[in-house]
């Protein structure tokens, strides 16, 4: 039986434990490119043993960002800051993680802390944000969104391929393209943004043929030896949205075009969301579970996993494959050696690269004198 701290193996890449930093936009990117923030913060991550580490979403066009401040691999200068990004993280023990993505109709927007409002497309720090169709998201999304034209979707599916070739040369290990939270891909799959009358909308197969040409274009240069997987918004949480039962048909089929594993989560195609289950714990577990058992693929999930005995029993039970983590992995670097102690772990330190944690082990001190509160034993 395996638990938060066993091994987990997909293709070639095995993970030192079942623990991932979620991928996390941090606004502190300059010209889309990463920097000693960035190095910091993942690096600092894996040296606290979390066993996969994502940076925040990078974009594969500039108009695929949240706001300027945010990371891109749309030119192969961007290249370098990704690549010290990945060497810190595998120094220190873990496995570095790539999401691309595009924010389609939910891009140009200011910082959160600055009111997390769209930029009109005329201002210097804004831009004509594109979609399926030509619907506002509303809320504080209020400009208006062009549709893409066919030939602008082939060139989305090849600014994919062009980033995971990038990101292949920058030293990532597992690349996963993020198709949820409202953002472009996402909103291909859901009728709320979608309203094609072409052969991207309409039915459900339509609606995943973005997916699956993305999917495809990415595997032709991404190695088969690495994971491939998507962040897939699986319920809109709306009578007119992506229903949680369509999200199993379209895993299935995306297996079949090489995804390697499902990390899924909400669509986040409306805020006129009817019931959403935030405040509760390990929310996406249940579906999470259903994916795994029905499609037979390896899942992930993220969303109130931080409580270390919940994520540990998720995980006990197979009931998914990797817990992933967000403001858990914010709030506290060493979550897993914490977690460790909380659980009691025979050997918390473990998770810790050899030359830290060779003092902690070998050079006791008092009691608690590490900083450490006493373990939950
Ligand atoms: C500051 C912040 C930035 C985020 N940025 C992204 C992102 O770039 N891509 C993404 O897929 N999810 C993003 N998320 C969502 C997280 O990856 C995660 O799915 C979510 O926070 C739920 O996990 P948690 O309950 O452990 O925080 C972000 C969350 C936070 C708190």
């Amino acid at each position: 039986m395996p638990d938060l701290f066993s091994p987990f193996t997909l293709k070639g890449v095995t993970l030192r434990n079942r623990i991932a930093m979620s991928p996390m936009t941090m606004y502190r990117a300059v010209d889309g490119k990463m920097n000693d923030y960035h190095v910091m913060l993942m690096g600092s991550r894996a040296a606290g043993g979390f066993g996969l580490v994502f940076a925040e979403q990078i974009a594969i066009t500039p108009d695929g960002r949240t706001g300027t401040s945010c990371a891109g691999i749309w030119d192969d200068n961007q290249i370098d800051g990704l690549a010290r990004m990945c060497r810190m993280v595998k120094a220190m023990g873990g496995v570095p993680a790539i999401q691309l993505g595009h924010t389609g109709r939910k891009g140009s927007e200011q910082k959160p802390w600055e009111g997390k409002r769209q930029i009109a497309p005329d201002h210097e720090d804004g831009w004509q944000v594109r979609g399926p169709s030509a619907i506002t998201y509303g809320g504080r999304y209020t400009y208006p969104v062009q549709e893409l034209s066919i030939p602008e979707i082939h060139e989305l599916h090849q600014a994919y391929a062009d980033a995971a070739r990038r990101a292949l040369e920058a030293g990532f290990e597992w690349l996963e393209m993020h198709f949820a939270h409202g953002y472009l891909g996402a909103s291909f799959f859901s009728p709320l943004a979608n309203q094609r009358t072409d052969q991207y909308g309409g039915s459900l197969e339509n609606r995943l043929r973005f997916h699956r040409e993305a999917l495809d274009s990415v595997r032709a240069v991404w190695p088969e030896r690495l994971p491939l997987t998507m962040r897939l918004g699986c319920d809109d949480f709306h009578p007119d949205g992506v229903k949680f039962e369509d999200s199993i048909w379209a895993v299935a089929e995306l297996k079949q075009h090489g995804l390697d594993l499902a990390d899924l989560s909400l669509g986040m195609n409306t805020d006129d969301v009817r019931d959403p289950p935030f405040s509760q714990a390990a929310f996406m577990v249940e579906r999470g579970n259903r994916v795994k058992r029905e499609v037979g693929i390896p899942v992930a999930v993220s969303w109130n996993l931080g409580t270390p005995a919940i994520a540990d029993q998720v995980i006990r039970e197979e009931l998914i494959d990797l817990v992933f983590l967000g403001r858990p992995a914010l709030a506290n670097p060493h979550w897993p050696i914490w977690a460790a102690r909380e659980l009691v772990h025979p050997d918390p330190f473990s998770l810790l690269p050899q030359d830290w944690s060779w003092w902690m082990k070998n050079r006791p001190g008092s009691e608690n004198s590490h900083g450490w509160p006493a373990a939950n034993t």
